[in-house]
């Protein structure tokens, strides 16, 4: 969609989130991996707004800390006297440029999407209005703000739960608190607000009232899905809009052609990659920036976080993954935990009960029962026995381990790093390795069997002896 003009964003984050019991400012909240905050930021930024101001008040520091890195200005709000008086402290940083349309958004709303922003502007500059609010029909309209209309069905004002009269009360179309203002408009309604209301506040939507009684346009535009508009104000409403954020994720992939097994216990967080014909299994969790290409099926129980896992892998059950990459047809579980900066090669395995930390496990290569594999670098077509522990921790240092391409660790090697064990070598199994295996050598390290014969059925006999006395 291609706007005439440019716009700029207000958002309104300075209120302390009283109804969160929470010491934490609200905005700061995760909801679906990301702070509350975040997900207005993301829905805003692709309307390119200029600027982009966030008024800030509670637990200011924490909150511009949290963003600092970005292109957000702040404004202070102190104290906070409410959602108009939040404006007005803008006031400055929004008169800096009269002639462009200022989009309201509250702090609080995650499920709000750029599409429904972008409507909400060019319905605002294709009425030439003075203000196009975002409302929505809700079953059970609660604590939100009503919208009252003229008979003629023409927006005149918006009233709080707690201000309205028990017939507005029983209105079913709500203020979403996502507005978006011509600036002169605005700010000569702003000056005239009061707080003569149940809250003693000022009310942004006192400012709508106003503008409808001067003669202004207000337009209303209905959100097609309600959720949109969900304010969070309280924990059980953050994990409501944490879950749709899910689901709505959810939703996109199985209609780019993931196979999402259970749509109650799969997460796959905001900046994950899930290529179609992936398969994921019940309670897969897939976190931060991980990627998982076509043909790989993760799960069940599985938590990846940061990963990558390549065409056609398997991650099977109870696994365990970060900062970790895991190669073409390799397959990892069940019971893996796979520990930072690690890389699986392709076609590798890494079996139940084997945990890996800073290692490279060469391609086709296999650990694939109960070991500990730490700073290690493993060629190709390695076999690590059952069992096989580096010792990479001398109680101050960390050590590398190196096995060349095609050794053959035994079982319950114990393998002391620093130390390499040569390409194509053998190590016998139950070996304590000190010292390097040179490429081809066997290299046995542990004492030598002895066999007595017949010493147990002589330790019979003398018993029995010893019962009869
Ligand atoms: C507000 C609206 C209500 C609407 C609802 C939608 C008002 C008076 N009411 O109510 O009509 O249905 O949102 O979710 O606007 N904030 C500040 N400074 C303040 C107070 C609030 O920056 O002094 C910020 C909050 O951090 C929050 C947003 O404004 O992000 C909305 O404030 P909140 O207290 O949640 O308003 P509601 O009571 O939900
Ligand atoms: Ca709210």
């Amino acid at each position: 969609m291609v706007r005439e003009a440019p716009f700029q964003v207000l958002v309104l984050a300075a209120g302390k989130g009283t109804r969160m019991r929470s010491a934490r400012a609200k905005v700061l909240h995760t909801a679906f991996e990301l702070p509350l905050l975040e997900h207005v930021l993301r829905a805003v930024r692709p309307l390119a707004p200029s600027p982009l101001t966030v008024v800030v008040g509670h637990q200011a520091e924490q909150v511009e800390q949290a963003f600092a890195d970005t292109d957000l200005a702040f404004v202070q709000q102190q104290p906070q006297r409410g959602t108009g008086h939040a404006v007005q402290t803008a006031r400055e940083a929004i008169g800096r440029f009269p002639e462009r349309p200022l989009l309201v958004v509250s702090g609080d709303t995650p499920l709000l999407r750029s599409e429904t922003l972008e409507k909400l502007v060019s319905m605002h500059c294709a009425r030439r209005a003075s203000v196009t609010l975002l409302s929505a029909e809700i079953e059970d309209p609660g604590a939100y703000g009503r919208v009252v209309r003229s008979k003629a069905g023409t927006v005149e004002r918006i009233v709080e739960a707690v201000d309205a009269s028990p017939e507005e009360r029983a209105l079913h179309e709500v203020n979403a608190g996502i507005y978006v203002f011509d600036v002169p408009a605005l700010l000569s309604a702003l000056a005239l607000l009061d707080d003569r209301n149940a809250q003693g506040e000022l009310y942004l939507t006192d400012v709508v009232g106003r503008i409808s009684n001067d003669g202004g346009i207000v337009c209303a535009v209905c959100a097609s899905d309600p959720c949109e508009a969900l304010g969070v104000n309280t924990l059980e409403e953050l994990a409501l809009a944490g879950d749709m954020l899910r689901r709505r994720r959810l939703r996109a992939l199985l209609e780019s052609g993931v196979v999402v097994e259970d749509l109650a216990s799969v997460c796959v967080g905001p900046d994950v990659t899930v290529e179609a014909d992936a398969i994921l299994r019940p309670f897969t969790m897939l976190e931060g920036h991980s990627y998982v290409a076509a043909g790989s099926r993760v799960g069940p129980f599985v938590r990846l976080v940061n990963c990558t896992v390549g065409e056609s892998a398997e991650i099977l059950d109870h696994c365990l993954l970060r900062d970790s990459s895991i190669g073409a047809g390799a397959t990892v579980g069940p019971f893996a935990h796979v520990r930072p900066e690690s890389v699986v090669g392709a076609k590798a395995k890494v079996g139940n009960f084997v945990e890996l930390k800073k290692t490279h496990l060469g391609d086709g290569s296999k650990a694939p029962h109960l070991s500990y594999l730490g700073d290690s670098t493993i060629g190709p077509r390695v076999n690590v026995g059952a069992g096989t522990i580096t010792c990479n921790y001398d109680g101050t240092h960390k050590h590398p381990t190196r096995i060349g391409a095609g050794a053959f660790v035994g079982s319950h090697a114990t393998l002391v790093a620093p130390v390499s064990v040569g390409a194509g070598a053998y190590v016998a199994a139950g070996s304590v390795i000190t010292e390097d295996v040179p490429d081809d050598a066997l290299a046995l390290g542990r004492a030598r069997q002895v066999t007595k014969p017949g010493w147990a059925r002589r330790r019979r006999e003398s018993l029995t002896r010893e019962e009869k006395r």
